[in-house]
């Protein structure tokens, strides 16, 4: 998934997070005053979705203070707040911030005291008031994010210690050489505490500490009920694999999209999940000059060539492999958890580098489990190619073409967030000919 640069990340915060026991609105089965789908689509037989909201601009992010109100990131143009009527539809809307470089993150501390978004440079802050619905005192919290072809940082406070920010930043091109260094701050994952915050912000690439790098474009990061951090990467395009001088190209169905585990943020690590060196396999069965399953790693280079001096069994000895794998191209860009961590839900965005036949523009569900230990790790095996079942998904995936990264002939899911009663799962599609709200439920 090659242009980061309007896209964008998600901000769920668990529905277990709020102070006050918040009430279930009802699931409507449609909305007044609410077009039909732009796009043709299906739900999976155990789960319904209604539109609610159309005529967003590029809804990338959202998110839910306290009182149950709902805030949602338009690219390019700001951060909208909309309230609930009892039949659970939306019935006001108004602006809350107007700021065309505002193109992603998106987060509110638990209390709904604190909001942060994200442009492609920038971290900001406001004080937010849940019952007036306003912001105030903006400043600037993180600053100096370098730039490229990845343009969204996914911004993330931390449930259960609000002081912390997250902040995801990609490489800065397909082949980022560079960020084989952790100190390039790209390709990277780092934490910010918002109880120290220098006076003009801090610098992204030296202040903080880091949460792993090796991350091409860690897109999606989401915490799971013991607060510890899962990120959905997109991988590389257009890779080709040469071995003695022989050029295969690989790319339909490789590199795979990651699920990564980052951790506990509040302790800094230097893990390195292999950007720009190894990568995941999806299929192995055409790279033939090796016996490679789904998810383990391989070398290729953008010029072909498995690299003599880094084998394939060095990135097994030095890299941190995915924990499961999605298909090539599919471009997972938000991960939730719901309440009780059972099941991670996914957008995948959407392939451009896989034709004819496209690959994403659905939502899936990963099923979870809690181990002995009190952790909580996909139910799927590392080398799984069915760890995930689809939710919601584009019918006329032959037809969904992506020429940009919100140009396309298909809805282009993005945000993905509960309501804070756990229920209603919402999603955005943020295609530029219309942005669009739907809310998820189990029927
Ligand atoms: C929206 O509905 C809620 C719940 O019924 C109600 O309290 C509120 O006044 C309504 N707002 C508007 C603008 O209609
Ligand atoms: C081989 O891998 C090493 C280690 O990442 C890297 O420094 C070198 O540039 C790579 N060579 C090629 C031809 O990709």
């Amino acid at each position: 998934m090659r242009w980061g640069i309007v896209a964008a990340g998600v901000v769920a915060l668990a529905g277990n997070a709020w102070a006050q026991e918040p009430s279930a609105l009802p699931f409507p089965t449609t909305c007044s005053g609410v077009a039909a789908a732009r796009y043709q689509y299906s739900v999976s037989s155990t789960w319904k979705a209604t539109k609610i909201a159309g005529g967003l601009r590029q809804p990338r992010s959202m998110i839910f203070d306290p009182q149950g109100n709902m805030l949602v990131l338009q690219a390019t143009s700001g951060i909208s707040v909309h309230t609930f009527g009892a039949d659970g539809c939306i019935n006001s809307t108004k602006t809350l911030v107007t700021n065309g470089q505002l193109n992603h993150g998106l987060s509110l501390t638990p209390d709904g005291t604190k909001l942060y978004a994200s442009s492609v440079s920038t971290v900001w802050q406001w004080d937010y008031d849940a019952a007036t619905m306003a912001v105030s005192n903006q400043k600037v919290v993180v600053q100096g994010i370098g730039q490229g072809i990845h343009s969204t940082r996914t911004t993330l406070v931390v449930p259960n210690k609000p002081n912390l920010l997250v902040v995801q930043v990609g490489s800065n091109n397909n082949w980022d050489m560079d960020a084989s260094s952790i100190n390039t701050g790209r390709a990277c994952v780092r934490v910010f505490d918002m109880s120290a915050v220098p006076a003009s912000g801090y610098q992204y690439n030296s202040g903080g500490w880091a949460l792993g790098y090796g991350l091409r474009n860690e897109v999606g990061l989401a915490f799971d009920p013991n607060g510890m951090v899962w990120g959905v990467e997109n991988s590389g395009d257009d890779f080709a694999r040469t071995v003695n001088g022989q050029r295969t190209d690989i790319h339909i169905d490789n590199p795979a999209e990651e699920l990564n585990y980052l951790g506990d943020p509040s302790t800094p690590s230097t893990n390195w999940f292999g950007y720009p060196t190894c990568f995941t396999v999806w299929d192995g069965s055409v790279i033939q000059d090796a016996t490679l399953k789904t998810g383990d790693q391989m070398v290729v280079t953008s010029s072909g060539g498995a690299n003599a001096s880094f084998p394939d069994a060095m990135c097994a000895e030095k890299s941190i492999p995915p924990r499961l794998s999605f298909p090539a191209h599919t471009a997972p860009i938000t991960n939730v958890f719901d309440a009780d961590g059972t099941n991670m839900y996914v957008t995948l965005h959407g392939s451009w580098d896989r034709k004819p036949q496209a690959s994403g523009y659905k939502v899936v569900q990963v099923p979870f489990t809690k181990k002995e230990d009190g952790s909580y790790d996909p139910v799927a095996a590392a080398d799984s190619k069915t760890g995930f079942t689809d939710i919601m998904w584009a019918t006329n995936l032959e037809q969904c073409n992506s020429p940009g990264l919100t140009v396309s002939s298909c809805f282009r899911l993005a945000g993905l967030v509960f309501d804070p009663a756990g229920s209603r799962l919402f999603v955005s599609s943020d295609n530029n000919a219309e942005g669009e709200l739907f809310i998820l439920g189990k029927k």
